[in-house]
């Protein structure tokens, strides 16, 4: 190691710079200008008085980046950590990197980011960005929180199942350390837009702080009639903006979806190159949270003179994602949420109409930096009918997970728990009744962890998963249930862009397994390791080398909480009936049945369910499918499905499901071999 010649301590890190100093120049005098600067010393002296405060201002106004680093400069982080949560992991990773830039910290050094398979903090980190989710985890084994001094629960308006449930964690740490003379937790909630009163009562009546936002003056224009498709009617919307207005003043337009982002960018992009007259050249930008996040930072760049930039988003860009340049809004009114059939006890992905505070989030877009319009896809009839503000997603989805985790914390009466909002007494128990037929929790009145549930816990993954994982042993397969599991866990790594759609099919069919998505995968995973992540090879096959590295890492972690539980890694070679098996020991509930008229039925919610088009079992009629999940469009749609066998089911699950006598199957389905045994 080389030293000084004054002989003191080695510095840890030597920085010069030769024209960067201009960019860290320009950086701090773009934080100065921030609307939340002038904020900055009272945010602080609430902070000192106060455990809880509210914050609420408008999207760029520099909460989240801001708020950590003046409490920090402020010293009120006392040496621990200062930890800021996210609903988004692109947000968490993102922000911190922003942060890191304007503190010149190297990313894991001052400030880092954790998010689920992703560490990148160190004994030096002390503005820590991480997910909901990820702070969750951390309590199950802290629920004191001791690390921290600070914790920002940013985004609190998104309302997600973690954000709920870590309000409450968070709420009990900040009471019990108080009780136990401990160092006290400061808990700061933040949002672009929010219930202001029934956040701060929640926090012990905690004072809000509003900030000044800049917002000019938006006109809002509505949809003379409904109408019947809003894709149809956005881009008509979008064209008709298009040709009138000035170039760069870009148009933002939320959409619902990957899918339905990427054939509207395709369609709009051909539209765009057969227009004649003196139009703009348009830039067509998706967003969404799955999107590389190089091609995110396209969003970001400022448009070229003559150009206009059209983004089409998700919901991500409605408050988690500034971008700049926006003058006109299009909103279709739509949003992608979870819905929550209590009977089945299963979520299901849906379209449907944005809540009144997100149809006015959605506007505020237009007017950030001047004057805007927003189009929206509906009447003014239809906008009063929506609803005022979302409901949260912990009283629409599924509580295995929660239940399961808040278990593991030690926390046994859950219909009691200090939920902001309860979910229904019917959620609770259906979640406690679907832990137990996993195996994870007693058979008892009492609520309580088998060994299973214990080691269940410890996976970061839904309780459907790590229930296949630990029960691998038994079919000696985890090697491939790591695969399989760290696939699904990831953003698609089949990569099939919207205009060479049919080559991608074609290139990959050799990959198709008859057995469903899951075996297939597995043989993307098996060939891919086989020529070694090459990249030509990757190309040529549409595989997202991206995406294929993260499995990797996923897999590598997971395997390592494996070995941690002494789970033999046993792997079954071509033995796929062992896989399959294995996994309908976790997903038997999310199984359907072949009827006479060739349709599918939902075992546990008796609806009718279609194979997605997408899926390597469109063209098969198999007895019976389990699939990982279920998304609604057209029609109800089963994503990634694996053919399993009924007597699979029946008894990985006997209490769950009931054999049918021969007689019952000539009334109620011919083909129908097993019924659920409604317990309940
Ligand atoms: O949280 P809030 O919406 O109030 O604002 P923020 O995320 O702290 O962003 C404040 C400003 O920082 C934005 O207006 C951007 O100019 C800048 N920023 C950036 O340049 N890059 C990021 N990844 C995040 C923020
Ligand atoms: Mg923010």
């Amino acid at each position: 190691m080389m030293n000084t010649s004054t002989g003191g301590p080695t510095p840890k890190k030597m920085k010069f710079s030769q024209n960067g100093d201009d960019h860290y120049t320009k950086i701090r005098e773009e934080r100065l200008q921030l609307p939340i600067r002038p904020a900055r010393s009272r945010l602080i002296q609430e902070v000192q008085r106060h455990n809880s405060v509210v914050v609420i201002g408008e999207t760029g106004s520099g909460k989240t980046t801001q708020i950590p680093q003046y409490l920090f400069e402020a010293g009120l982080h006392r040496n621990s950590i200062i930890a800021i949560t996210q609903p988004r992991t692109v947000a968490a990773i993102t922000v911190s990197q922003r942060v890191a830039l304007e503190k010149r910290s190297d990313m894991g050094d001052l400030v880092g980011y954790r998010v689920r398979f992703d560490d990148t903090t160190s004994e030096h980190t002390k503005i820590k960005y991480m997910t909901d989710g990820m702070l969750l985890r951390e309590a199950i084994s802290d629920p004191l929180m001791k690390r921290y001094s600070i914790v920002i629960l940013d985004e609190a308006h998104e309302r997600t199942i973690h954000t709920d449930v870590l309000f409450g964690v968070v709420k009990s740490a900040q009471r019990q350390r108080h009780k136990l003379g401990m160092k006290p937790l400061k808990i700061i909630v933040m949002s672009a837009t929010m219930d202001v009163d029934h956040f701060s009562q929640y926090f012990n009546k905690a004072p809000v702080l509003y900030l000044e936002g800049r917002q000019f003056p938006i006109t809002v224009m509505y949809c003379k009639e409904e109408q019947s498709d809003y894709l149809f009617a956005s881009l008509v919307t979008l064209f008709q903006i298009h040709r009138e207005a000035l170039p760069q003043e870009d148009i933002l337009m939320f959409l619902t979806g990957q899918e339905e982002i990427e054939s509207a960018a395709k369609s709009i992009r051909d539209i765009a190159k057969n227009m004649t007259g003196n139009v703009p050249n348009l830039i067509v930008c998706p967003l969404f949270a799955a999107l590389p996040s190089q091609q995110q930072l396209k969003v970001f760049q400022p448009t070229p003179k003559g150009c206009r930039k059209v983004i089409i988003a998700t919901n991500i860009a409605e408050t988690s994602i500034t971008v700049s340049g926006v003058k006109y809004v299009i909103d279709s009114g739509k949003v992608k949420a979870k819905i929550y059939n209590s009977r089945g006890g299963l979520d299901l992905m849906k379209v449907v109409h944005v809540s009144q505070a997100q149809a006015q989030q959605r506007c505020g877009r237009a007017g950030r930096e001047s004057p805007g319009t927003c189009y929206r896809l509906y009447t003014e009839q239809q906008y009063e009918a929506f609803r005022k503000t979302t409901i949260p997603e912990i009283q629409r989805c599924n509580l295995a997970s929660v239940v399961l985790q808040l278990t593991a914390m030690g926390i046994q009466d859950i219909v009691n728990f200090d939920f902001m909002d309860k979910p229904s007494t019917e959620a609770i128990i259906s979640a406690i009744e679907h832990l137990k037929l996993l195996g994870a929790l007693e058979n008892t009145e009492e609520i309580r962890l088998t060994s299973i549930g214990k080691q269940m816990a410890e996976f970061p993954l839904d309780p459907r998963m790590s229930k296949a994982i630990i029960s691998a042993k038994d079919f000696k397969c985890l090697e491939e249930i790591l695969t399989i599991v760290s696939l699904l866990s990831v953003d698609s790594v089949l990569y099939t862009p919207q205009s060479r759609r049919e080559q991608a099919v074609a290139v990959r069919q050799k990959f198709m397994s008859s057995e469903g998505d899951h075996i297939t995968l597995l043989n993307v995973f098996r060939a891919y390791k086989g020529v070694n992540g090459n990249k030509a090879w990757c190309q040529e096959n549409f595989i997202n080398m991206r995406n294929m590295r993260t499995v990797f890492d996923v897999r590598r972690q997971l395997r390592d909480i494996c070995v941690r539980q002494d789970l033999p890694l046993n792997t079954c070679g071509h033995d796929t009936a062992s896989i399959r098996k294995c996994l309908a020991t976790g997903f038997f509930m999310n199984s359907a049945e072949l009827q006479k008229e060739g349709e599918y039925m939902s075992l546990s919610t008796r609806k009718s369910v279609t194979i997605h088009p997408s899926s390597a079992l469109f063209h098969c009629k198999p007895a019976y499918v389990i699939y990982n999940e279920l998304v609604q469009t057209t029609k109800c749609y089963m994503r990634d499905l694996c053919v399993v066998d009924a007597d699979w089911l029946y008894e990985t699950a006997p209490t769950y499901f009931k054999k049918k006598k021969p007689g019952e199957c000539a009334v109620v389905n011919y083909y129908s071999l097993l019924v659920i045994n409604l317990m309940k």
